[in-house]
C-alpha cells in the first residue's frame, strides 16, 4: 500500500528522533530482542510511543496505572518509569509465556517493585481489581476486538481527570474499512464509542514509523 521509499523515510526519521530524544538503555533493549528471541511478535510500541506513554503518565501525575497487554514488557517499563517509586503498574496478559519474559525484563529493568502482572484473559481478571481504588491512567493494547469492553471497564475502573490510551486505532487505515476485517470494526466502534460516551472526552493521532500506519487515541474521564 504504501511505496517502499517513504516507509524507509518513515523508518529514518522515527530513528532520528528515537537517538536525538528517545534515548533507549539497556533494559529496553533488552525487553525487544529477548521478545524476539522467544519468538513473540514486534508488536510493542515504538520508542517514541513508549517515551509518550511515560511522559503522558508523568505530566498526568499518575500513581496507579493499569495496562491491557504486557507482550515482553516493553510499554510496561516506560510507564513504570513515569510513575512515582510508590506508585502501582498493573498489567494484564493472557499468555503465560509472554508474562515470563516480561516478569524477567520488568526485573531487571529495577520496576518490578511497582509492578503486578496478572496473567489470563483481562475480561476475567479486571473484575479482582478493587473499585476503590481508581486508576488514575489506563493503557489498552491487548485483542481489538475487546476495545470497547476495556474502555467500559477503564470507566468503572477509574476516577474523574484520569487519562485512556488505547494503542493501535489506524489500523493501516483498515478502519475505514470495518467490512473487511473483525478488528477493523471493533477498533472503529470503540472510537465511537469514546466519540459517544458523554464521560469521555478523546482524541486520536496518527502514527508512521517502524509499526507501520497506525495511532492512538488519548481521552480524558469526567
Ligand atoms: N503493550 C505491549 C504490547 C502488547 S501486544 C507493548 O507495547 O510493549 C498485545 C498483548 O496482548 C499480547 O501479549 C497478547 O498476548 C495480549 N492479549 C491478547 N489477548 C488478551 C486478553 N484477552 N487479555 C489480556 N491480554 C491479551
Ligand atoms: C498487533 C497488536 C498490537 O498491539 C500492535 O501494536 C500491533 C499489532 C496485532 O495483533 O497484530
Ligand atoms: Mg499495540
Amino acid at each position: 500500500m504504501v511505496d517502499h521509499q517513504t516507509q524507509d523515510s518513515w523508518l529514518q526519521v522515527e530513528e532520528f528522533l528515537a537517538r536525538t530524544l528517545v534515548k533507549g538503555d539497556d533494559a529496553l533493549d533488552h525487553a525487544v530482542s529477548t521478545a524476539r528471541e522467544a519468538g513473540l511478535p514486534p508488536i510493542e510500541v515504538a520508542p517514541t510511543a513508549g517515551k509518550l506513554l511515560m511522559l503522558l503518565a508523568r505530566i498526568s501525575g499518575a500513581r496507579r496505572v493499569l495496562e491491557i497487554g504486557t507482550l515482553a514488557g516493553f510499554s510496561t517499563i516506560w510507564l513504570a518509569r513515569g510513575i512515582p517509586d510508590d506508585g502501582l503498574l498493573v498489567t494484564c496478559e493472557y499468555s503465560p509465556e509472554h508474562a515470563a519474559v516480561a516478569r524477567r525484563n520488568i526485573e531487571r529493568a529495577g520496576v518490578a517493585h511497582k509492578v503486578s502482572i496478572r496473567v489470563g484473559a483481562a475480561l476475567e481478571t479486571l473484575p479482582a481489581l478493587p473499585a476503590d481504588e481508581p486508576f488514575d491512567f489506563v493503557f489498552i493494547d491487548a485483542d481489538k476486538s475487546n476495545n470497547t469492553n476495556y474502555l467500559r471497564w477503564a470507566l468503572r475502573l477509574t476516577r474523574p481527570g484520569s487519562v485512556i490510551v488505547l494503542d493501535n486505532v489506524i489500523w493501516e487505515g483498515s478502519i475505514l474499512h470495518p467490512e473487511t476485517d473483525p478488528d477493523a470494526a471493533a477498533i472503529r466502534a470503540s472510537m465511537e464509542f469514546i466519540g459517544s460516551s458523554p464521560r469521555l472526552e478523546g482524541t486520536a493521532i496518527q502514527t508512521a514509523g517502524s509499526k507501520g500506519w497506525d495511532g492512538f487515541a488519548i481521552a480524558v474521564v469526567s
